[in-house]
């Protein structure tokens, strides 16, 4: 027996299938554009925006999404298990080109982690907002 209750658990479902689509869409998107059709782009990443919105909703009426320092340690615990136990247990069962994969993801992934655990400080220190993230701080300076 699950130990949350059963329409959490289907709310639950419905987030990770819309917001699975999304990033599937975007990925399709970016192959449009590598074959040289942005209008088909264009549409693969209008549909991933209102799976995105859609996988928000369900999230939220599932009481997952509950801000602020909640919402960082949930994000920095499901970092480490990716970094600590998920990636690094499929590197070892894979072929070379494969594993040359997941070893770009796993780099990629500590800066997630480091970045997340920089805002957790921050929040900590802050009396309201922490600072902006590094692309969005430069584009408030144009
Ligand atoms: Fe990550």
């Amino acid at each position: 027996m699950s130990r949350i209750p059963r329409f959490q658990e289907h709310l639950k479902t419905g987030f990770t299938a819309e917001a699975l689509s999304a990033a599937r869409f975007r990925a399709y998107a970016a192959k449009a554009d590598d074959d040289g059709l942005p209008n088909l782009a264009r549409h693969w990443r209008q549909l991933a925006g209102e799976k995105d919105r859609l996988a928000i909703e369900l999230l939220g009426a599932a009481g997952q999404a509950r801000g602020e320092g909640t919402d960082i340690g949930n994000a920095i615990s499901a970092e480490r298990y990716e970094n600590d136990v998920l990636y690094p247990k499929m590197e070892r069962e894979v072929d070379d080109a494969t594993r040359q994969v997941l070893v770009g993801v796993m780099e990629r992934q500590k800066g997630h982690l480091s970045h997340l655990e920089d805002l957790r400080r921050q929040l900590m220190a802050a009396k309201g907002d922490v600072g902006l993230p590094p692309a969005a701080e430069s584009a408030a300076h144009d």
